[in-house]
């Protein structure tokens, strides 16, 4: 059985190394319509080339329509649900040492709702990974440099994708904050002040994670005229130089 982790506990990540970075792949939506395949294997094809790349799957990894859910299964997804977790399983496992955790989505969590079963636990059971069970910390140190992420899939569907990270950052204390579930992809620096040991002021960064998606406009999407917003992924980059965030976009 695959190791559950307790939100309370965290998670932590040593590298024997300078820097890392660590993607959060995000509402990857595998078995949609719409799913950006080419977008995961460029992702998984640079994962795989980098030595200190390390991952998170940050919650809808399936799309997982449910007949009688909320939107009309066979008008979303092309595949039944075991394919889904099937190719996700073929499009992952070249990568499967790199990643950290994985967490549920919504739509992940939707047979679990109606039937108590946690595709995704089961899924990281075939992979041999963690499954991160909801929100909360994960801290990643690498030689002479630490630093600390709070995130989850999210809740929230309003259109100022950084509500939500603000409330995150009422509640953690992190260098990270990143969410995923509506689909927006930026990668914000918030600026500010803290007191040094030296007894002087010093600027520091937090960041503001909002983390896309591998899901093109979708029929639902399109129907409730919800904004388009770019495929893609963040990068969180830790090295001697301290904490920068990119995004990767179509
Ligand atoms: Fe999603």
């Amino acid at each position: 059985m695959t190791e559950i982790i307790n939100p309370e506990d965290g998670f932590t990540c040593k590298l024997n190394a300078m820097s890392v970075e660590v993607h959060i792949l995000s509402d990857i939506h595998v078995g949609a319509k719409k799913f950006h395949k080419k977008l995961l294997l460029s992702a998984v094809e640079r994962i795989k080339r980098k030595r200190n790349a390390r991952v998170i799957l940050n919650g809808d990894l399936f799309d997982n329509t449910i007949p009688g859910g909320p939107y009309s299964a066979r008008d979303q997804y092309e595949q039944r649900m075991e394919q889904q977790v099937i190719q996700a399983r073929d499009l992952l496992f070249p990568i499967r040492k790199k990643i950290l955790f994985a967490r549920s989505g919504n739509h992940d969590s939707r047979t679990q709702k109606r039937a108590e079963f946690n595709s995704m636990i089961i899924f990281c059971d075939m992979m041999g990974i963690p499954y991160y069970d909801g929100p909360g910390f994960t801290r990643i140190n690498v030689t002479g440099k630490t630093m600390v992420l709070a995130g989850g899939h999210g809740k929230s569907g309003s259109q100022n994708g950084n509500l939500e990270l603000e409330r995150y950052r009422r509640i953690y204390d992190a260098d990270v904050y990143y969410l995923g579930h509506n689909h927006q992809l930026f990668a914000n620096p918030v600026p500010g002040l803290y007191l040094g040991s030296d007894g002087k002021e010093h600027l520091k960064e937090q960041w503001l994670i909002r983390a896309g998606s591998f899901l093109r406009y979708a029929d639902y999407a399109r129907e409730g005229a919800y904004q388009p917003q770019r495929c893609g992924w963040p990068t969180i980059h830790l090295g001697p130089e301290g904490i920068t965030c990119t995004v990767r976009s179509t």
